[in-house]
């Protein structure tokens, strides 16, 4: 086993009968050309059309991984870089970062070129997104710890797993706060 496989195993304890998968196994890209029925009312491509195609390419992403379905269970740090621009083509491209017992980060770069021209893609967004991997009756289930081969996958990783610290850190302290003002008497 890696280290960074144990330090996976470590961190997630999952059933040793469930082998990792390496990071590159599920990596995906989505491409797609911008038209006029893409665009807001400034003539630029509408951030929620961005936004469906980073859905689609990690749910890719995390069904490959998983080995089955995987529902959105948050988008974070959606962020957009430049304008996109109708006759742009758009690469979105996935990969997991991270994996929990049942979840997984995938982390999204959208790049954009012309469609007609050669000269290179530049990063106009990035997203990272948790998915959970369902059974059936739709209840979370078990996933393969990912394996980063790569030193960015393994910086990937180790970044995913500050924000899966700050995204549950956050959950808790709201819930406090909220218990606590509800113990005070406040209604919302
Ligand atoms: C996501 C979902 C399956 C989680 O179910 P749950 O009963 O809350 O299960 P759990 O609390 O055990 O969470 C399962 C995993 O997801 C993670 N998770 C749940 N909600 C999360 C959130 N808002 N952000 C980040 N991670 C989350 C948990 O940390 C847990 O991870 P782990 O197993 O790796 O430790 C459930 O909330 C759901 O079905 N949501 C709707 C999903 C959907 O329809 N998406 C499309 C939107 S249109």
């Amino acid at each position: 086993m890696t280290d960074q496989a144990q330090q996976a195993s470590a961190a997630h304890p999952a059933p040793p009968e469930i082998p990792g998968k390496p990071t590159s196994a599920s990596r995906t890209t989505l491409s797609h050309i911008m038209t006029h029925s893409d665009t807001n009312l400034l003539g630029t491509v509408h951030g929620g059309v961005i936004m469906k195609l980073v859905d689609d390419a990690a749910g890719a992403v995390a069904g490959r991984h998983s080995g089955g379905p995987a529902v959105t269970a948050s988008m974070d740090e959606m962020a957009f870089l430049e304008p996109v621009r109708v006759g742009d083509l758009v690469h979105v491209k996935a990969q997991v970062n991270w994996t929990g017992r049942s979840s997984m980060e995938v982390g999204v770069r959208v790049m954009a070129e012309r469609w007609n021209e050669s000269t290179p893609a530049t990063q106009v967004g990035s997203a990272y997104l948790v998915f959970a991997a369902v059974d059936a009756d739709g209840k979370p289930r078990t996933v393969p710890p990912v394996l980063p081969e790569t030193e960015k996958d393994k910086r990937r990783y180790q970044e995913a797993q500050i924000r899966r610290t700050h995204r549950l850190a956050r959950r808790r302290a709201i819930m406090e706060l909220r218990e606590k003002r509800a113990a005070e008497g406040f209604e919302d």
